[in-house]
């Protein structure tokens, strides 16, 4: 099973990624998260990254895809791709290196959340500097404020989290990312899932999607 996750800042494309990753035994890639460990180790793709990241508009695409290419020949054959394509461009590439695998993806699903309610979740997103378990300031009670529950750790936010980089980010959504949804659809491959609720509620809707997809794909 191969799924590209797209969705706004905030919209939980992380949370649920790690959730179908855990449930379909497949691997989860976030460029996100690859961009931020190369921040942290210091390599110039971190260094060059940063710039991005930190004004909320996105590293360029030649970067990006030559970076998740290498990152899907290393994975096994399932995965779940958190975070990208975010840009045609990048649908286009992900597009042609899948067909030159014979490994055609199963479905894109977008995940959907108003604006405020993604500046609102991720405004109380932190993460423990140790560990990095994530919490929420405003979903999830935590025993004692600012440390990590499992060890103790200090718990931070992420640099593009304050929120006029929110809000350029979600600007950069809409403008560069929201056209992925009419590529995908034309495709067939397109799925809408309403992102409010609980995490629990929006994983059930994105397994029903997941199952419909697939049964598509089987009749086809
Ligand atoms: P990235 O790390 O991918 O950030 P993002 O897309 O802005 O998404 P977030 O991580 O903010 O949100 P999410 O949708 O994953 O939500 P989450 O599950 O964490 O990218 C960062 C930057 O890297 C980009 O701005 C760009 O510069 C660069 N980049 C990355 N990919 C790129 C690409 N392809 N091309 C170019 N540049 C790229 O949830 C958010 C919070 O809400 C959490 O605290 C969570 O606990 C909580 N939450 C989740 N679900 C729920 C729920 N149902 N109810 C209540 N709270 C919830």
């Amino acid at each position: 099973m191969r799924i590209v996750l797209l969705g706004p800042p905030g919209a939980g494309k992380g949370t649920q990624a790690k959730r179908l990753a855990r449930r379909f035994g497949i691997d989860h890639i976030a460029t996100g998260d690859i961009f931020r460990r190369n921040v942290q180790s210091g390599t110039e793709l971190g260094a060059l990254a940063k710039t991005y990241m930190d004004a909320g508009e996105l590293v360029p695409d030649d970067v990006t895809v030559a970076m998740v290419s290498e990152a899907i020949k290393e994975a096994g054959r399932g995965y779940v791709l958190d975070g990208f394509p975010r840009t045609v461009a990048q649908g286009r590439a992900l597009d042609e290196e899948l067909a030159a695998m014979g490994r055609p993806l199963a479905g894109a699903l977008a995940l959907t959340i108003d604006d405020d309610a993604a500046v609102k979740r991720i405004s109380g997103r932190r993460t423990c500097a140790r560990c990095q378990r994530p919490y929420n300031v405003e979903f999830g009670p935590l025993r004692s404020a600012g440390v990590c529950d499992v060890c103790g750790g200090d718990l931070v936010q992420r640099p593009d989290d304050a929120e006029d980089v929110v809000r350029r980010r979600l600007e950069v959504y809409h403008q560069s990312t929201e056209p992925l949804l009419r590529f995908y659809s034309d495709r067939g491959l397109l799925r809408e899932i309403d992102a409010a609720g609980t995490e629990d509620e929006v994983t059930e809707r994105v397994v029903a999607a997941l199952e419909e997809l697939s049964s598509v794909g089987e009749r086809s």
